[in-house]
């Protein structure tokens, strides 16, 4: 699969077949993330990898959130949990001069290889950022000091669904040389 037919194949996928991803598929997927690049090459990143359906529904049932509460989620047959080190002394120095979050950037660097490959894999993925992080801890055994800023439903796509993607057009997102100038595209 090319790199631009991936990109175009990624969309949230929220209704998986009950077929379980397979290790060899699950340690590609890792390895995807394994590669990315990190502030200080860091690897503030840790995962957990979880394949027990009742551990997930029981993730699910605990440790969702009102509003959006992704009952999908008990259909994943695996579930990543994107986890970070917050003691890195590299990072906290630069965070505490710059005020930039590296360990958030690296997490969703790693995480997106994750989906790119998972995709590449005919894999459906869907992040998930609305959760509540104590449950997940107290749930997984993670300790107080790690953070827990997302997690990663995968499995194979239920549907093959072709979903129009919603995004805004690139002159709204981008500008050229200046902040509210328009792009411009001379070559
Ligand atoms: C950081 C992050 C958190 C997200 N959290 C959730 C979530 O909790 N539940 C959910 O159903 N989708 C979640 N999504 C998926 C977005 O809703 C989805 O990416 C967006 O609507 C665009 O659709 P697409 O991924 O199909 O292109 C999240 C996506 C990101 C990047």
């Amino acid at each position: 699969m090319d790199f631009d037919h991936i990109l175009e194949r990624r969309i949230s996928v929220r209704s998986f077949d009950s077929k379980p991803v397979k290790d060899k598929e699950l340690l590609a997927i890792i390895e995807a993330a394994r590669l990315a690049p990190s502030a200080c090459n860091s690897q503030t990143w840790r995962f957990v990898a979880i394949t027990d359906r009742e551990f997930i529904q029981k993730i699910c049932d605990e440790a969702m959130r009102p509003v959006i509460p992704n009952k999908w989620l008990k259909q994943a047959p695996l579930l990543i949990v994107g986890c970070s080190k917050l003691d890195v002394i590299s990072n906290r120095i630069g965070t505490r001069v710059t005020g930039i979050e590296y360990y958030q950037i690296d997490l969703g660097i790693a995480m997106e290889h994750m989906v790119l490959k998972a995709t590449e894999l005919g894999l459906g993925t869907c992040w998930i950022g609305w959760f509540n992080e104590n449950k997940i801890k107290e749930i997984l055994d993670i300790p107080k000091k790690i953070k827990v800023s997302a997690m990663l439903a995968v499995g194979y796509p239920k549907k093959k669904s072709a979903k129009k993607r919603n995004r805004k057009p690139i002159e709204k997102i981008v500008f050229s040389e200046k902040w509210g100038q328009s792009l411009k595209m001379d070559h």
